[in-house]
């Protein structure tokens, strides 16, 4: 609810285990991925967020039905009877919602969506989506706000992305399925969440090479040829650098079970020169801090660069670290607006256009704030627990959106930290 805050005092050293949930930034293309074929699919490992329950609302409107069940995992169902419209009122909730364009083109020749909404931090554009379907032979039309997509048939040709789009890789890769012939994606994004929708594809009987990597070649295959399949959802790396940060700023020695290393390896270089020790313990990381964080100079890039979803959590970092640091904004120019209200906090930090300037101060000090995004939320609560006093981060829905259960997680690691 708008109304809920979350109320946060100084941290002492944190100390246990955070179970790390699935990635929103995976579970909701792998639910649009269900459009693709009839059938009942699982998908395990699914964190209880907002967004996953935005997206099963959108994809019923179209005609897939989801059950939430006790263990985490949601049973989908695609009985065939698919409506290819994607109404306002649900895409202007979820950036993700784009997400449906590539399977519906591909299996039912038309689709007609509203302009995506999600965060608002400068400009999204979907140009990138539109030139790579073209590419296989669909055309568009926009009016009063919708995108009317069309193609009889698709076919595979060769596309390079001029710059590694998360979302447009997504959308080629899964009208590519369905397409004739071959369609090679060169530059594709090359995120860990990508990998797991080509996994999931293929356990459908799509046929792709190159999964992880920045060239993808998909050989489509005969539309009604693919079928439902079971899925876990990959862990949140994100989700889990929160947790790191978390610990960060207050010291202690926490593990993070089922936190990927090889998901977040630069990230985790970063970490240790700032002075937090992360090792992998088999299933998951520990993480090891103690004494005040050393500053560093970090640039945001695609993966497997550090990920602009990791950025508020640095710059909040720094913000109690020894020395300067300067963080570089190379995909999001507006995404710094979460920045007064670290000031409000008593930090220091400088804005000019993409760089930020941050001169680490010993500590900060509570006050209300605003989360003006998921990210920059999450960024702000971990600021709280290296804030004296007490801090009250209103905005919680935007946090709700995209992690599963943090205040519950942080309370479970010793965190001072409610609800209210
Ligand atoms: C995804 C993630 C988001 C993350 C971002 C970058 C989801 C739901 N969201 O967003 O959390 O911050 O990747 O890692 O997975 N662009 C264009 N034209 C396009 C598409 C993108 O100019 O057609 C630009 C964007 O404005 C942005 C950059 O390319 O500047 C990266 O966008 P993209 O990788 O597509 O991000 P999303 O898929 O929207």
């Amino acid at each position: 609810m708008d109304s809920d805050r979350i109320l946060i005092r100084r941290a002492a050293p944190l100390h246990g285990e955070v179970v790390v949930p699935g990635a929103k930034n995976s579970v909701l293309k792998l639910m649009a991925a269900t459009l693709l074929a009839d059938g009942v699919y699982r998908l395990s490992n699914v964190p209880a967020i907002v967004d996953v329950t935005i997206m099963s609302d959108l994809l019923e409107a179209i005609g897939v039905s989801t059950t939430f069940n006790d263990d985490g995992s949601i049973t989908m169902t695609n009985r065939g009877n698919i409506v290819p419209v994607a109404p306002y009122e649900l895409v202007e909730r979820i950036r993700a919602s784009i997400n449906v364009l590539g399977p519906l083109l591909g299996r039912c020749g038309h689709v007609k969506l509203s302009l995506p909404g999600g965060d608002d931090f400068g400009s999204r554009p979907i140009d990138m989506h539109l030139k790579g379907l073209e590419a296989i032979g669909a055309t568009f039309e926009m009016r009063h706000g919708y995108v009317e997509a069309r193609a009889d048939r698709l076919h595979g040709t060769d596309i390079t992305l001029e710059f590694p789009s998360v979302g447009a890789t997504e959308n080629i890769l899964t009208a590519a399925v369905h397409a004739k012939g071959t369609t090679v994606i060169d530059n594709a994004a090359r995120e860990p969440e990508i990998a797991d929708l080509c996994a999931m594809l293929t356990s459908m009987g799509a046929d792709i090479e190159g999964a992880g990597s920045s060239t993808l070649v998909v050989h489509g295959v005969e539309p009604g040829s693919l079928h439902a399949a079971d899925h876990p959802v990959v862990t949140d790396r994100i989700q889990a650098a929160t947790y790191l940060a978390a610990v960060a700023v207050s010291g202690g020695e926490v593990v993070l079970r089922g936190a990927r290393a090889e998901h977040m390896d630069m990230l985790l270089r970063r970490f240790a020169d700032m002075g937090v020790t992360v090792t992998s313990t088999g299933d998951g990381l520990a993480v090891f801090a103690d004494g005040r964080l050393r500053s560093i100079d970090v640039a945001t890039l695609p993966y497997p660069g550090i990920a602009t979803d990791y950025k508020p959590l640095i710059v909040t970092m720094l913000s109690v670290a020894d020395g300067v640091g300067i963080v570089t904004e190379n995909l999001y120019p507006g995404r710094f607006r979460y920045v007064e209200e670290l000031q409000r906090l008593g930090a220091d930090i400088r804005t000019d256009g993409h760089h930020a300037v941050v001169r680490g101060v010993p500590r900060l000090s509570g006050a209300p704030v605003r989360a003006p995004d998921i990210r920059a939320g999450a960024a702000l609560v971990v600021a709280g627990l290296a804030a004296e006093g007490e801090t009250v981060v209103s905005g919680v829905h935007h946090v709700d959106r995209g992690y599963d259960d943090l205040v519950g997680r942080l309370v479970g690691i010793g965190a001072d930290i409610e609800r209210v």
